[in-house]
Protein backbone atom coordinates (compact mmCIF):
# COMPACT_ATOMS: atom_id res chain seq x y z
CA UNK A 1 0.00 0.00 0.00
CA UNK A 2 1.70 3.39 -0.95
CA UNK A 3 0.51 6.86 -2.16
CA UNK A 4 2.17 6.83 -5.70
CA UNK A 5 -0.70 6.75 -8.23
CA UNK A 6 -1.69 8.05 -11.56
CA UNK A 7 -4.31 11.51 -11.70
CA UNK A 8 -4.72 12.60 -14.98
CA UNK A 9 -2.20 10.95 -16.94
CA UNK A 10 0.65 12.03 -14.56
CA UNK A 11 2.67 10.19 -11.61
CA UNK A 12 1.81 11.87 -8.40
CA UNK A 13 3.14 11.36 -4.85
CA UNK A 14 0.09 12.60 -2.96
CA UNK A 15 -0.96 15.29 -4.47
CA UNK A 16 2.49 16.39 -5.39
CA UNK A 17 2.93 15.85 -9.78
CA UNK A 18 6.52 14.12 -10.05
CA UNK A 19 7.42 16.37 -12.58
CA UNK A 20 6.79 19.38 -10.20
CA UNK A 21 9.52 18.00 -8.06
CA UNK A 22 11.95 16.86 -10.89
CA UNK A 23 11.41 20.13 -12.34
CA UNK A 24 12.21 21.92 -8.79
CA UNK A 25 15.51 19.37 -7.42
CA UNK A 26 16.44 17.44 -10.80
CA UNK A 27 17.10 14.14 -11.55
CA UNK A 28 18.18 11.87 -10.25
CA UNK A 29 15.79 12.59 -6.71
CA UNK A 30 14.09 10.29 -4.40
CA UNK A 31 10.80 11.34 -3.19
CA UNK A 32 9.21 9.89 -0.06
CA UNK A 33 5.17 10.07 1.13
CA UNK A 34 4.57 11.16 4.60
CA UNK A 35 0.69 9.83 4.57
CA UNK A 36 2.27 6.09 3.54
CA UNK A 37 5.53 6.43 6.11
CA UNK A 38 2.43 7.22 8.53
CA UNK A 39 0.17 4.87 7.31
CA UNK A 40 2.85 1.87 7.41
CA UNK A 41 4.02 2.82 10.94
CA UNK A 42 0.38 2.76 12.01
CA UNK A 43 -0.30 -0.35 10.86
CA UNK A 44 2.60 -2.21 12.83
CA UNK A 45 1.63 -0.29 15.59
CA UNK A 46 -1.74 -1.53 15.31
CA UNK A 47 -0.83 -4.85 14.91
CA UNK A 48 0.73 -5.30 18.37
CA UNK A 49 -2.03 -3.19 19.95
CA UNK A 50 -2.51 -4.36 23.24
CA UNK A 51 1.03 -5.87 24.17
CA UNK A 52 3.86 -4.34 25.50
CA UNK A 53 5.80 -3.78 22.40
CA UNK A 54 8.85 -0.87 21.55
CA UNK A 55 8.48 -0.30 17.54
CA UNK A 56 12.10 0.76 17.32
CA UNK A 57 12.08 1.33 13.56
CA UNK A 58 15.64 0.38 11.83
CA UNK A 59 17.46 3.52 10.38
CA UNK A 60 19.60 1.52 8.34
CA UNK A 61 16.73 1.51 6.16
CA UNK A 62 15.98 5.15 5.52
CA UNK A 63 17.95 7.72 7.75
CA UNK A 64 17.25 10.60 6.08
CA UNK A 65 16.35 13.07 9.48
CA UNK A 66 12.75 13.85 7.89
CA UNK A 67 11.50 10.52 7.53
CA UNK A 68 12.99 9.96 11.19
CA UNK A 69 11.02 13.07 13.01
CA UNK A 70 8.03 11.98 10.61
CA UNK A 71 8.27 8.05 12.65
CA UNK A 72 9.20 9.80 15.94
CA UNK A 73 5.91 11.62 15.94
CA UNK A 74 4.02 8.21 15.25
CA UNK A 75 5.57 6.79 18.48
CA UNK A 76 8.48 4.69 16.93
CA UNK A 77 11.76 4.26 18.71
CA UNK A 78 14.37 3.42 16.51
CA UNK A 79 17.38 0.70 16.23
CA UNK A 80 20.80 2.24 15.46
CA UNK A 81 23.92 0.28 14.11
CA UNK A 82 26.47 3.64 14.15
CA UNK A 83 27.55 6.35 16.78
CA UNK A 84 25.86 8.25 13.78
CA UNK A 85 22.73 6.82 13.35
CA UNK A 86 22.25 7.15 17.16
CA UNK A 87 23.15 10.88 16.59
CA UNK A 88 20.28 10.91 13.79
CA UNK A 89 17.64 9.80 15.71
CA UNK A 90 18.56 11.98 18.33
CA UNK A 91 18.33 14.94 16.03
CA UNK A 92 14.73 13.92 14.84
CA UNK A 93 13.84 13.55 18.59
CA UNK A 94 13.70 9.82 18.97
CA UNK A 95 13.68 9.59 23.07
CA UNK A 96 17.13 7.65 23.87
CA UNK A 97 14.73 5.49 26.41
CA UNK A 98 13.18 4.08 23.10
CA UNK A 99 16.82 3.35 21.01
CA UNK A 100 18.10 0.25 20.73
CA UNK A 101 21.48 -0.20 19.62
CA UNK A 102 22.45 -2.91 16.91
CA UNK A 103 25.87 -4.14 15.24
CA UNK A 104 28.94 -6.56 15.23
CA UNK A 105 31.42 -3.43 15.81
CA UNK A 106 30.63 -1.23 17.96
CA UNK A 107 33.55 1.11 18.62
CA UNK A 108 34.32 2.18 22.19
CA UNK A 109 33.18 6.07 21.82
CA UNK A 110 29.99 4.91 20.18
CA UNK A 111 29.12 2.88 23.36
CA UNK A 112 30.04 5.56 25.32
CA UNK A 113 27.97 8.17 23.49
CA UNK A 114 24.98 5.53 24.11
CA UNK A 115 25.15 5.46 27.70
CA UNK A 116 25.83 9.33 28.40
CA UNK A 117 22.49 9.13 26.64
CA UNK A 118 21.21 6.28 28.74
CA UNK A 119 19.49 4.35 25.54
CA UNK A 120 16.91 1.27 26.20
CA UNK A 121 19.46 -1.63 25.37
CA UNK A 122 22.75 -2.58 23.47
CA UNK A 123 22.23 -5.73 21.65
CA UNK A 124 25.89 -7.65 22.13
CA UNK A 125 27.23 -9.61 19.53
CA UNK A 126 30.23 -10.89 20.88
CA UNK A 127 31.91 -12.13 24.20
CA UNK A 128 34.57 -9.53 23.27
CA UNK A 129 31.87 -6.93 23.14
CA UNK A 130 30.89 -7.75 26.16
CA UNK A 131 34.08 -6.90 27.83
CA UNK A 132 34.42 -3.81 26.36
CA UNK A 133 31.20 -2.56 26.92
CA UNK A 134 31.71 -3.58 30.69
CA UNK A 135 34.71 -1.78 30.89
CA UNK A 136 33.17 1.41 29.32
CA UNK A 137 30.00 1.40 31.87
CA UNK A 138 32.49 0.92 34.54
CA UNK A 139 34.51 4.07 33.40
CA UNK A 140 31.37 5.88 33.57
CA UNK A 141 30.13 4.69 36.46
CA UNK A 142 26.88 3.34 34.71
CA UNK A 143 25.13 0.14 33.99
CA UNK A 144 24.67 -1.08 30.22
CA UNK A 145 20.87 -3.05 29.64
CA UNK A 146 21.97 -5.87 27.37
CA UNK A 147 20.32 -8.35 25.15
CA UNK A 148 22.78 -10.62 23.64
CA UNK A 149 21.98 -11.27 19.94
CA UNK A 150 22.04 -14.91 19.64
CA UNK A 151 22.82 -16.95 15.90
CA UNK A 152 19.48 -19.49 16.07
CA UNK A 153 21.22 -21.11 12.64
CA UNK A 154 17.90 -20.57 11.04
CA UNK A 155 17.97 -20.39 7.22
CA UNK A 156 15.91 -17.05 6.61
CA UNK A 157 15.46 -17.82 2.64
CA UNK A 158 15.56 -14.68 0.28
CA UNK A 159 18.87 -13.37 -0.81
CA UNK A 160 22.26 -14.72 0.74
CA UNK A 161 23.61 -11.64 0.48
CA UNK A 162 20.94 -10.73 3.77
CA UNK A 163 20.23 -13.53 5.25
CA UNK A 164 22.01 -13.10 8.94
CA UNK A 165 20.97 -16.05 10.71
CA UNK A 166 22.80 -19.30 9.68
CA UNK A 167 25.78 -20.24 11.88
CA UNK A 168 28.61 -18.97 9.60
CA UNK A 169 27.51 -15.78 9.39
CA UNK A 170 29.38 -13.36 11.29
CA UNK A 171 26.28 -11.92 12.92
CA UNK A 172 25.28 -13.22 16.71
CA UNK A 173 26.79 -15.41 19.47
CA UNK A 174 26.83 -19.16 18.39
CA UNK A 175 24.28 -20.86 19.48
CA UNK A 176 25.46 -22.92 22.31
CA UNK A 177 27.70 -20.43 23.64
CA UNK A 178 25.02 -18.21 25.17
CA UNK A 179 24.34 -19.51 28.26
CA UNK A 180 27.66 -19.32 29.35
CA UNK A 181 27.73 -15.80 27.78
CA UNK A 182 24.80 -15.00 30.11
CA UNK A 183 26.45 -16.38 33.32
CA UNK A 184 29.75 -14.12 32.47
CA UNK A 185 27.46 -11.36 32.56
CA UNK A 186 26.50 -11.72 36.13
CA UNK A 187 30.53 -11.72 37.02
CA UNK A 188 30.82 -8.79 35.10
CA UNK A 189 30.18 -4.74 36.78
CA UNK A 190 28.83 -2.57 34.31
CA UNK A 191 26.42 -4.62 32.20
CA UNK A 192 22.79 -6.36 32.97
CA UNK A 193 21.64 -9.22 30.97
CA UNK A 194 17.60 -8.11 30.49
CA UNK A 195 16.84 -9.59 27.51
CA UNK A 196 17.87 -12.08 23.84
CA UNK A 197 17.68 -10.62 20.90
CA UNK A 198 17.54 -12.41 17.86
CA UNK A 199 17.77 -11.23 14.05
CA UNK A 200 17.53 -13.84 10.77
CA UNK A 201 17.62 -11.73 7.62
CA UNK A 202 15.56 -9.06 5.71
CA UNK A 203 12.35 -9.30 2.64
CA UNK A 204 11.75 -12.27 4.53
CA UNK A 205 8.14 -12.97 3.37
CA UNK A 206 7.51 -16.65 5.05
CA UNK A 207 6.93 -16.53 8.66
CA UNK A 208 8.04 -20.50 8.75
CA UNK A 209 11.74 -19.72 9.30
CA UNK A 210 11.18 -16.51 11.36
CA UNK A 211 8.36 -18.78 13.79
CA UNK A 212 11.11 -21.35 14.01
CA UNK A 213 14.05 -18.52 14.60
CA UNK A 214 11.85 -17.16 17.28
CA UNK A 215 10.22 -20.65 19.26
CA UNK A 216 14.18 -21.34 19.33
CA UNK A 217 15.10 -18.20 21.27
CA UNK A 218 12.02 -18.12 23.47
CA UNK A 219 12.72 -21.73 24.81
CA UNK A 220 15.90 -19.88 25.47
CA UNK A 221 15.13 -17.51 27.76
CA UNK A 222 12.92 -20.02 29.82
CA UNK A 223 16.14 -21.94 30.21
CA UNK A 224 18.35 -18.78 31.00
CA UNK A 225 15.48 -18.12 33.44
CA UNK A 226 15.74 -21.32 34.67
CA UNK A 227 18.64 -21.00 35.28
CA UNK A 228 18.04 -17.40 37.33
CA UNK A 229 18.38 -14.33 34.80
CA UNK A 230 15.52 -12.09 35.10
CA UNK A 231 14.80 -11.55 31.75
CA UNK A 232 12.08 -9.43 30.84
CA UNK A 233 12.38 -8.35 26.99
CA UNK A 234 12.93 -10.00 23.74
CA UNK A 235 14.26 -8.63 20.38
CA UNK A 236 12.68 -9.87 17.82
CA UNK A 237 14.91 -7.82 15.19
CA UNK A 238 13.09 -6.91 11.62
CA UNK A 239 13.15 -8.70 8.42
CA UNK A 240 9.54 -8.81 7.42
CA UNK A 241 9.66 -8.48 3.49
CA UNK A 242 7.21 -6.05 1.13
CA UNK A 243 5.71 -6.57 -2.29
CA UNK A 244 8.72 -5.03 -5.03
CA UNK A 245 6.37 -6.41 -8.29
CA UNK A 246 3.23 -8.21 -8.78
CA UNK A 247 3.04 -11.71 -7.48
CA UNK A 248 5.21 -11.03 -4.50
CA UNK A 249 2.64 -12.02 -1.93
CA UNK A 250 4.76 -11.92 1.56
CA UNK A 251 2.80 -12.36 4.88
CA UNK A 252 1.01 -9.53 6.10
CA UNK A 253 1.85 -7.24 9.13
CA UNK A 254 -1.16 -9.03 10.90
CA UNK A 255 -0.20 -12.35 10.72
CA UNK A 256 3.38 -11.51 11.53
CA UNK A 257 1.94 -9.98 14.45
CA UNK A 258 -0.46 -12.81 14.99
CA UNK A 259 2.49 -14.94 15.26
CA UNK A 260 4.76 -13.25 17.33
CA UNK A 261 1.26 -12.44 20.09
CA UNK A 262 1.33 -16.38 19.80
CA UNK A 263 5.13 -17.39 20.27
CA UNK A 264 5.56 -14.78 23.35
CA UNK A 265 2.09 -15.72 25.24
CA UNK A 266 1.87 -15.49 28.56
CA UNK A 267 5.98 -14.77 28.74
CA UNK A 268 5.55 -10.82 30.31
CA UNK A 269 8.23 -10.31 27.94
CA UNK A 270 8.46 -6.42 26.22
CA UNK A 271 8.47 -7.37 22.53
CA UNK A 272 11.20 -5.01 21.06
CA UNK A 273 10.95 -4.80 16.89
CA UNK A 274 12.91 -3.42 14.56
CA UNK A 275 11.16 -3.02 10.83
CA UNK A 276 13.03 -0.92 8.31
CA UNK A 277 11.74 -1.89 5.09
CA UNK A 278 7.99 -2.56 5.60
CA UNK A 279 7.84 0.72 7.03
CA UNK A 280 10.05 2.78 4.07
CA UNK A 281 10.65 0.47 1.40
CA UNK A 282 7.02 1.07 -0.49
CA UNK A 283 7.05 5.09 0.92
CA UNK A 284 9.88 6.15 -1.75
CA UNK A 285 10.32 6.38 -5.55
CA UNK A 286 13.83 7.20 -7.28
CA UNK A 287 12.89 9.61 -10.23
CA UNK A 288 15.41 9.42 -13.38
CA UNK A 289 15.61 11.23 -16.48
CA UNK A 290 15.95 8.74 -19.97
CA UNK A 291 18.99 10.28 -21.59
CA UNK A 292 19.21 7.76 -24.87
CA UNK A 293 18.46 4.67 -26.80
CA UNK A 294 21.54 2.41 -27.40
CA UNK A 295 20.34 -0.25 -29.81
CA UNK A 296 22.79 -3.22 -29.93
CA UNK A 297 22.32 -6.59 -31.98
CA UNK A 298 20.34 -8.46 -29.32
CA UNK A 299 18.99 -5.66 -27.35
CA UNK A 300 17.98 -1.83 -26.61
CA UNK A 301 19.73 -0.20 -23.93
CA UNK A 302 18.00 2.50 -22.02
CA UNK A 303 20.49 4.98 -20.93
CA UNK A 304 19.15 6.65 -17.70
CA UNK A 305 20.70 9.76 -15.65
CA UNK A 306 20.83 7.75 -12.36
CA UNK A 307 23.42 5.11 -11.94
CA UNK A 308 24.14 2.40 -9.62
CA UNK A 309 25.75 4.55 -6.98
CA UNK A 310 22.26 6.23 -6.63
CA UNK A 311 20.31 2.43 -6.10
CA UNK A 312 22.54 -0.20 -5.31
CA UNK A 313 20.33 -2.63 -4.81
CA UNK A 314 19.79 -4.29 -8.59
CA UNK A 315 23.55 -4.21 -8.31
CA UNK A 316 24.14 -5.68 -5.21
CA UNK A 317 20.92 -8.00 -4.88
CA UNK A 318 20.03 -8.47 -8.18
CA UNK A 319 16.87 -6.74 -7.00
CA UNK A 320 14.00 -5.76 -8.79
CA UNK A 321 12.31 -2.45 -8.77
CA UNK A 322 9.59 -1.86 -10.65
CA UNK A 323 9.93 0.96 -13.60
CA UNK A 324 6.74 3.52 -14.28
CA UNK A 325 6.91 6.24 -16.53
CA UNK A 326 6.50 9.90 -15.01
CA UNK A 327 3.53 10.43 -17.82
CA UNK A 328 1.03 7.44 -18.15
CA UNK A 329 1.41 5.26 -21.25
CA UNK A 330 -1.94 4.97 -23.27
CA UNK A 331 -2.77 1.34 -24.32
CA UNK A 332 -1.48 2.65 -28.21
CA UNK A 333 2.07 3.17 -26.60
CA UNK A 334 4.27 0.28 -27.80
CA UNK A 335 5.97 -2.28 -25.65
CA UNK A 336 9.79 -2.57 -26.05
CA UNK A 337 12.29 -4.76 -24.31
CA UNK A 338 14.83 -2.48 -22.95
CA UNK A 339 18.40 -3.07 -20.71
CA UNK A 340 18.24 -0.06 -18.27
CA UNK A 341 21.60 1.26 -17.39
CA UNK A 342 23.26 3.81 -15.66
CA UNK A 343 26.08 6.00 -16.89
CA UNK A 344 28.36 4.34 -14.21
CA UNK A 345 31.49 2.75 -15.25
CA UNK A 346 30.51 -0.87 -14.49
CA UNK A 347 28.90 -3.40 -16.05
CA UNK A 348 26.83 -3.96 -13.04
CA UNK A 349 25.48 -0.70 -13.19
CA UNK A 350 22.01 -2.43 -14.63
CA UNK A 351 18.40 -1.38 -13.36
CA UNK A 352 16.83 -4.31 -15.20
CA UNK A 353 17.45 -6.74 -17.89
CA UNK A 354 15.34 -7.41 -21.57
CA UNK A 355 12.55 -5.54 -19.31
CA UNK A 356 9.22 -4.78 -21.28
CA UNK A 357 8.31 -1.08 -20.71
CA UNK A 358 6.21 0.64 -22.32
CA UNK A 359 8.00 2.65 -25.08
CA UNK A 360 10.13 5.43 -23.08
CA UNK A 361 11.43 8.23 -25.26
CA UNK A 362 14.80 10.37 -24.43
CA UNK A 363 13.70 12.93 -22.05
CA UNK A 364 11.33 11.06 -20.20
CA UNK A 365 10.79 10.22 -16.31
CA UNK A 366 10.46 7.29 -14.77
CA UNK A 367 10.37 5.94 -11.49
CA UNK A 368 12.05 3.75 -9.54
CA UNK A 369 9.14 1.77 -6.99
CA UNK A 370 9.53 0.35 -3.82
CA UNK A 371 13.05 2.72 -3.38
CA UNK A 372 12.50 4.22 0.12
CA UNK A 373 14.09 1.54 2.13
CA UNK A 374 18.07 0.82 1.74
CA UNK A 375 17.54 3.17 -1.31
CA UNK A 376 19.37 7.22 -0.64
CA UNK A 377 21.14 5.50 2.27
CA UNK A 378 23.11 3.21 0.22
CA UNK A 379 24.46 6.13 -2.29
CA UNK A 380 27.37 6.91 -3.14
CA UNK A 381 29.50 9.21 -5.29
CA UNK A 382 31.19 6.92 -7.12
CA UNK A 383 32.55 8.47 -10.58
CA UNK A 384 32.26 11.90 -8.62
CA UNK A 385 28.34 12.16 -9.15
CA UNK A 386 26.72 14.39 -6.61
CA UNK A 387 24.96 12.19 -3.41
CA UNK A 388 21.18 12.14 -4.95
CA UNK A 389 18.69 14.80 -3.48
CA UNK A 390 15.80 13.58 -1.18
CA UNK A 391 12.57 15.08 -1.42
CA UNK A 392 9.59 14.68 1.32
CA UNK A 393 5.85 15.13 0.10
CA UNK A 394 3.26 15.70 2.43
CA UNK A 395 -0.69 16.13 0.97
CA UNK A 396 0.31 18.83 -1.55
CA UNK A 397 3.19 20.30 -0.17
CA UNK A 398 7.46 18.61 -0.53
CA UNK A 399 10.43 20.12 0.87
CA UNK A 400 13.99 19.04 -0.35
CA UNK A 401 15.04 17.04 2.83
CA UNK A 402 19.00 16.37 1.14
CA UNK A 403 20.57 18.93 -0.98
CA UNK A 404 22.36 17.41 -3.48
CA UNK A 405 26.11 18.51 -2.61
CA UNK A 406 27.86 21.17 -5.22
CA UNK A 407 31.31 20.43 -6.37
CA UNK A 408 32.75 22.33 -4.18
CA UNK A 409 31.42 20.75 -1.36
CA UNK A 410 32.04 16.94 -2.62
CA UNK A 411 35.64 18.26 -3.24
CA UNK A 412 36.09 20.54 -0.08
CA UNK A 413 37.75 17.49 2.65
CA UNK A 414 40.29 16.65 -0.25
CA UNK A 415 43.54 18.85 0.32
CA UNK A 416 46.75 18.81 -1.47
CA UNK A 417 49.92 17.89 0.63
CA UNK A 418 52.10 20.78 0.09
CA UNK A 419 54.90 18.77 -1.74
CA UNK A 420 52.41 18.59 -4.33
CA UNK A 421 50.90 22.52 -4.03
N1 LIG B 1 17.63 -5.35 12.72
C1 LIG B 1 18.85 -5.77 12.33
C2 LIG B 1 19.78 -6.26 13.34
C3 LIG B 1 19.20 -5.73 10.96
O1 LIG B 1 20.40 -6.16 10.59
C4 LIG B 1 18.28 -5.24 10.00
C5 LIG B 1 18.62 -5.18 8.59
C6 LIG B 1 17.02 -4.81 10.48
C7 LIG B 1 16.72 -4.88 11.82
C8 LIG B 1 15.97 -4.26 9.54
O2 LIG B 1 15.54 -5.24 8.66
P1 LIG B 1 14.30 -4.97 7.69
O3 LIG B 1 13.06 -4.87 8.54
O4 LIG B 1 14.55 -3.72 6.96
O5 LIG B 1 14.29 -6.16 6.81
N2 LIG B 1 20.42 -3.62 2.00
C9 LIG B 1 19.58 -4.80 1.94
C10 LIG B 1 18.96 -5.09 3.29
C11 LIG B 1 19.96 -5.21 4.40
C12 LIG B 1 19.31 -5.46 5.74
C13 LIG B 1 20.30 -5.29 6.83
N3 LIG B 1 19.78 -5.48 8.15
C14 LIG B 1 18.54 -4.61 0.85
O6 LIG B 1 18.53 -3.57 0.20
O7 LIG B 1 17.73 -5.51 0.59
Amino acid sequence: MHHFDYKGGRLHCEDVPLHEIADAAGTPVYVYSTATLRRHARVIAGAFEGMDCLIAYSVKANSNLAVLRTLASEGCGADVVSGGELRRALAAGIPAARIVFSGVGKTRDEMALALSHGIHQFNVESAAELAALSDVAVQMGKTAPVALRVNPDVAAGGHPNISTGKAGDKFGVPWGDAPGLYDRIKTLPGVEAVGVDVHIGSQIGDLGPMRAAFEKTIGLVKTLRGAGHDLTRIDLGGGLGIPYQDGDDPAPPSDYAQMIREVTEGLGLQVVLEPGRVIAGNAGVMIATALYHKPAPDRTFLIIDAGMNDLMRPALYQAHHDILALDQPTPETPMVSYDVVGPICESTDKFAATRMLPEIAPGARVAFMSAGAYGAVLASQYNTRPLVAEVLVDGDKFAMVRQRPSFEQIIELEKMPDWLD
